[in-house]
């Protein structure tokens, strides 16, 4: 048995791990709740300042005072899927460890959090970014936030 599934396998039989893989299936459908709102408030944050970055939305408005408004909606949502989205890997650790889809997922997650705070934050409170860094933040952001989205829903038919 590999270190990690070890690990999991502890995770799964301990206290919290157990608490939540036999609670109430209201437990289950409240984390589904909130992981629903959170990555509809981060990817909808993140639309909102692609728009923007491409001058499709509030072209009036500077691209700083817009990021600063909406930036706030991505990390809120981030965290209530972050949080609710770890209470459900809880529930059977050792299952979504063995489905390609979620090791997809967490693999793309992991980056888009890399990505997002080396690059995006940093372009978004340019005023004026370039042709090339708005198209690379545009398209990496979609194909990763968008990514772990579609890998989240792939792992309940794989
Ligand atoms: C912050 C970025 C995240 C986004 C945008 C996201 C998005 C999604 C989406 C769209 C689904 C499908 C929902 C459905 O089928 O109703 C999903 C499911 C799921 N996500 Fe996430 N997620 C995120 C983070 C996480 C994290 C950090 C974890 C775990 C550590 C996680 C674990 C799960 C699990 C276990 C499912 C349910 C799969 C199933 O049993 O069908 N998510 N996620």
């Amino acid at each position: 048995m590999s270190s990690t599934v070890e690990v999991l396998t502890a995770l799964q039989n301990s206290f919290l791990g157990q608490a939540i893989g036999q609670s109430n299936h209201l437990v289950g459908a409240t984390s589904q709740v909130f992981h629903i709102l959170g990555f509809v408030s981060l990817l909808a944050a993140v639309i909102f300042i692609n728009l923007r970055l491409l001058g499709l939305a509030l072209p009036n408005m500077p691209l700083k005072e817009v990021s600063r408004q909406a930036v706030k909606f991505i990390w809120i949502g981030f965290f209530f899927a972050s949080t609710s989205g770890f209470l459900m890997f809880l529930s059977a650790p050792t299952l979504y460890y063995a489905n390609p889809a979620f090791l997809a997922k967490i693999t793309l997650y992991t980056l888009a959090i890399v990505f997002q705070v080396l690059l995006y934050q940093r372009v978004v409170k340019l005023a004026n970014p370039g042709k090339f860094l708005v198209w690379t933040n545009v398209l990496l952001s979609f194909f990763l936030w968008f990514g772990v989205s579609l890998t989240g829903r792939a792992i309940g038919y794989v």
